[in-house]
């Protein structure tokens, strides 16, 4: 006989929207940000500039700055919704170094079971390491935009042009967890659509089912 199945609500509806629109956002910031260090490399590389939007250096930077106010507005939202209303509490806390080896092990192996609506400690490190990238990436990108202004922020940054490799990096960890991310939608594409629709079948009793996550 088939198990009964309830539809859950896994992700809530200001989760959902404010994910896709910093998924958005993020690759327009990504896409103008690499245009506009090509117009002054301080790495003996370029982007391809098929990789790039804006076309030109003040196109780039215009894209830059209008995903800047949209992704800054976007997270602010999330992050009040997170704390204020426990999601980081419930969903992506408390994470021990110890759970997040043995998940990355179990995932290794594909043998990580994947529980609707809830993250492994894979998830919930990375996706506070985003969360924290993203944070540096303002601060970073706030001290090269505003030098001046923000002249104690630049300065914590140690100086201009180490605060431009700061945003350089932090920008490139997070393109690898988009990688990492997209890696794993794709290996368990169950997960896709409740972030979409935020509803999801989860048998009763069935915990966990043996897949990757
Ligand atoms: C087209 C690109 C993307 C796709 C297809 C995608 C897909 C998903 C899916 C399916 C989940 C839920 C995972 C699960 O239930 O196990 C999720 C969660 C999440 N994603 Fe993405 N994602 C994308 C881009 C991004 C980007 C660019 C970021 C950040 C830089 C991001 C950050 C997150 C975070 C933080 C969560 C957890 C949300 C929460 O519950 O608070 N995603 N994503």
């Amino acid at each position: 006989m088939t198990e009964p199945q309830a539809r859950l609500l896994v992700h809530p509806l200001v989760v959902r929207v404010t994910h896709w629109i910093n998924a958005f956002a993020m690759v327009c910031m990504v896409m103008s940000g690499w245009a506009i260090y090509n117009a002054s490399p301080f790495f003996p590389f370029r982007f391809p500039v098929w990789a790039t939007v804006g076309g030109w250096l003040g196109g780039s930077i215009a894209w830059h700055f209008a995903a800047m106010w949209l992704l800054c507005a976007n997270g602010l939202l999330y992050l009040a919704y997170g704390i204020g209303r426990g999601h980081f509490r419930r969903k992506l806390l408390p994470v021990y170094p110890r759970e997040v080896v043995r998940d990355a092990a179990l995932a290794l192996r594909f043998e990580l079971p994947h529980d609707t609506g809830k993250y492994n400690a894979v998830q919930r490190a990375l996706y506070l390491f985003v969360l924290a990238l993203g944070v540096l990436l303002v601060a970073s990108g706030l001290s090269i935009w505003k030098p001046v202004q923000f002249s104690w922020l630049t300065a914590l940054f140690g100086g201009f042009d180490f605060a431009r490799r700061v945003h350089f990096v932090a920008m490139a960890g997070v393109v690898g967890f988009v990688v990492v991310h997209l890696a794993l939608v794709l290996l368990v594409p169950r997960t896709l659509l409740p972030m979409l629709t935020g509803r999801a079948r989860r048998a009763h009793g069935t915990a966990h089912q043996r897949t990757q996550a």
